[in-house]
């Protein structure tokens, strides 16, 4: 297996981004690129970082109507990104145009699709959250059934959270991509993650790749952080 991490680049400028991209090449698989920084410095940090050969997982998540998706997905994997999100609340037809746009539009230009990556439920929503938006039950069984719809739909991916891995291995296609944010190494101080494992726990539950932010970019040497988790993951990949 290819290094695991992928380091969010939760940073508001195009400066910062590149002076930790340009640090953290060598050590980690991917960079993700989130709403912030992309709003702050647009498409062209994508293809700065590309032009470095750092892989690229763009998290804007997606969430419109299948036409509207289809082409932010077309746009995404022409900027060539490795992995992209949209909502599955989209739907099914929504997350069939979405896999569709990414295979097409790569097929076209002769390269490898993108990762097209279902979210979920979000971290952030319980079951009083849910219910507030007509959702009735608990959040468990609510991630499984949108996890099984993108499973349905052709998604090859899912984000996940550190608690889920177990439940959506036991019911999800092998070959079904898990990332998993929400990791801590135990070195960092506490933040407003709440439910947490570390990177060796959540590989060997079931991970493909872990999303790591602050443990790494708010480090006093990210570079080393990033090595001391690479190093951790050693014979536990
Ligand atoms: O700094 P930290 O390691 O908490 O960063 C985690 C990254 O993963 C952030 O970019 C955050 O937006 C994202 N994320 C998350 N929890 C989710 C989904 C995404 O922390 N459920």
């Amino acid at each position: 297996m290819q290094n695991p991490v992928i380091v969010a680049l939760d940073v508001p400028t195009a400066d910062q981004a590149l002076q930790l991209a340009a640090q953290l090449a060598p050590v980690v698989g991917a960079f993700k690129i989130g709403s912030e920084l992309f709003t702050s410095a647009g498409p062209d940090i994508v293809r700065r970082i590309r032009a470095a050969e750092g892989a690229v997982f763009l998290d804007l998540k997606f969430h419109d109507i299948p036409n509207t998706v289809a082409k932010a997905v077309a746009a995404a994997t022409r900027l060539d990104v490795q992995m992209l999100t949209i909502h599955t609340s989209g739907g099914l037809e929504m997350m069939r145009a979405a896999e569709t746009a990414a295979q097409e539009t790569a097929r076209q230009l002769g390269r490898p699709a993108p990762l097209v990556l279902g979210v979920t439920v979000l971290t952030s929503m319980d079951a009083k959250n849910l219910s507030e938006i007509g959702v009735h039950g608990e959040v468990g069984p609510q991630v499984e059934r949108l996890a099984s719809l993108a499973a349905q739909a052709g998604l090859r991916g899912l984000v996940c959270s550190p608690l889920e891995i177990a439940g959506l291995r036991r019911i999800l296609p092998k070959e079904m991509q898990l990332v998993t944010p929400g990791i801590r190494t135990g070195a960092e101080k506490a933040d407003d993650q709440k439910r947490t494992l570390t990177p060796r726990e959540a590989i060997s539950l079931g991970a493909n790749w872990l999303v790591i932010g602050r443990p790494i970019y708010a480090a006093t040497n990210p570079r080393a952080a990033a090595e001391a988790i690479a190093t951790s993951l050693g014979d536990g990949r």
